[in-house]
C-alpha cells in the first residue's frame, strides 16, 4: 500500500489528512518454537506482508480507529479501562496506547485507520505486526523516543495483558526488527541478536495454511506455559541457581522431573532439544546445507506433535506429505501450533508441483481446502515515505 493510498481510505474515514503512516511485517520462523518463553533461542524473519496504519491527532483524549480487514469502526478513549465489549482489533491498539502513556506520558487522542495483507489466524503474526505498527506510528507521531525493542516489550505486555495470551518476544521482535533477506538468531534470555543472511537461490519458502484457525490464547498454549514453568521450579528446589530451563541440563530433568511427571518431563526435555536443533540450523544454514536444515525441520515437526503436542491433524498431515515429497527439503509446522500454517523449503520452481501433489487430497482428508501462501522475506517497522 502507498502512502497515497492509506491516506486516500483515511480522508474517506476522518475528513482529513494522516500524519503518519507506518507498516510492520508479519513473520516466519525457520525453527525454534515455544523456545522464546524458557529464555530460549529462536530464527524467525521479517515477510513482504504488513500491516499498515495511518495516524493524525485529535485535539481532545478520543481513540477513533478504522478496521478495513473487519470494516469496523469503534471509538474509545485513552483512559477506558473496561474492554469487555472492545473487539480484539481494538484492544490491541488501546493496548499498545495506554501502555505507551504509562511510559512516557506523551500519548493523546488520535484517528487511526488500519488495513494489512498479512494473513489472519494463519500463524503469521499479524498481531505482532498491529501492534508493532501502532506502536512505531504513535512512537513517531507523540515523539515519544521509544527503541525499537522498547516497541516489541510493549507489544509482547499487550498481548499479555490485553489479550491474556503470555507469549514469548519472538513475533514482536521479528515484526520490529526484521531486516530484509536475513533471519534474526535472537536469544530470547539477554535479547542479544544477530542477522544471518538467508540466501535462497537454489530454494524457496512455501507456506500451506491449513485454514484451521487456532485460538491460542483460550487453550493450550498458556498450559504449556505452565508445564515448562512447573519443571523449572522442580529442578529450582534442589538446584537454586537455575532461573529458566534454559539452565537446566537433560540430566538434571533426568534427576529430578523425569520420576516426579512424565508429561512435564517431555515437555520441558522438547524445549532443550530444540534449542540445540536451532543451534545446528544455524550452523547448516552458514554452510549452506540446506539439506541439513530440512531434516532438523522434518525432526522439529514430529518433536512438535508427539512430544509437545501443538500439532493437529492437519498440520501432520502436509508434513508427511512434505516428507514423501521429491521436491521438499524440509517441513514443519510454523508458530504456536493447533492450526495455522506448515512452512516448507523446497527446492527452488517446484513450489506449484508440491501444492499440485497435495492439495487434491488435502480437500478429500479433511473437506476443506488448503491455501498456498507464497512470500519474501522483508523489513521490520518503517515509516512509509
Ligand atoms: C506464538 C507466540 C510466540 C512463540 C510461538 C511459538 O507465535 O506468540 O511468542 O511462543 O507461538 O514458538
Amino acid at each position: 500500500m502507498t502512502r497515497e493510498s492509506l491516506n486516500n481510505s483515511f480522508k474517506q474515514q476522518f475528513d482529513l489528512e494522516a500524519q503518519v503512516f507506518a507498516k510492520s511485517p508479519g513473520r516466519i520462523n525457520i525453527i525454534g518454537e515455544h523456545t522464546d518463553y524458557n529464555n530460549g533461542f529462536v530464527l524467525p524473519a521479517a515477510i513482504d506482508k504488513y500491516i499498515y496504519v495511518a495516524i493524525a491527532e485529535r485535539a481532545d483524549q478520543e481513540l477513533h480507529l478504522f478496521s478495513s480487514d473487519y470494516n469496523e469502526y469503534y471509538t474509545t478513549t485513552l483512559s477506558n479501562t473496561d474492554t469487555t465489549a472492545t473487539p480484539e482489533w481494538a484492544k490491541y491498539i488501546l493496548g499498545v496506547s495506554q501502555i505507551i502513556n504509562q511510559k512516557t506520558n506523551n500519548i493523546k487522542g488520535f484517528n487511526l485507520y488500519l488495513a494489512g495483507d498479512v494473513p489472519l489466524g494463519a500463524g503469521l503474526s499479524s498481531s505482532a505486526a498491529l501492534s508493532s505498527a501502532v506502536g512505531y506510528a504513535l512512537n513517531e507521531l507523540f515523539s515519544c523516543g521509544l527503541t525499537r525493542i522498547d516497541l516489541a516489550k510493549i507489544g509482547q505486555q499487550t498481548e499479555h495483558e490485553y489479550i491474556g495470551l503470555k507469549c514469548g518476544i519472538m513475533d514482536q521482535f521479528a515484526s520490529v526488527l526484521g531486516k530484509q533477506d536475513h533471519a534474526i538468531q535472537l536469544d530470547c534470555q539477554d535479547l542479544s541478536y544477530q542477522y544471518i543472511p538467508i540466501d535462497w537461490s537454489e530454494n524457496e519458502v512455501l507456506l500451506l495454511n491449513t485454514n484451521v484457525k487456532h485460538n491460542l490464547a483460550s487453550t493450550a498454549y498458556n498450559d504449556r506455559r505452565n508445564s515448562c514453568e512447573q519443571g523449572v521450579n522442580w529442578v529450582k528446589e534442589k538446584y537454586p541457581h537455575v532461573k529458566s530451563l534454559r539452565d537446566v541440563t537433560i540430566s538434571q530433568l533426568d534427576e529430578i522431573v523425569k520420576e516426579k511427571d512424565t508429561d512435564t518431563y517431555t515437555k520441558c526435555r522438547f524445549i532443550l532439544e530444540e534449542n540445540q536443533r536451532l543451534q545446528d540450523a544455524c550452523e547448516a544454514l552458514k554452510n549452506r546445507d540446506i539439506k541439513q536444515l530440512g531434516e532438523l525441520l522434518f525432526a522439529a515437526h514430529w518433536a512438535l506433535s508427539k512430544e509437545y503436542e501443538v500439532s493437529c491433524p492437519e498440520l501432520d498431515y502436509l508434513v508427511s506429505k512434505a516428507e514423501h515429497s521429491e521436491y521438499v527439503l524440509g517441513a514443519r509446522m510454523m508458530g504456536g501450533g493447533f492450526g495455522g500454517c506448515t512452512i516448507n523449503i523446497i527446492k527452488k520452481g517446484m513450489s506449484d508441483a508440491f501444492v499440485a501433489e497435495v492439495s487434491n487430497s488435502y480437500l478429500q482428508e479433511f473437506g476443506f481446502a488448503l491455501t498456498p501462501i507464497h512470500i519474501n522475506l522483508g523489513e521490520g517497522s518503517s515509516l512509509i515515505n
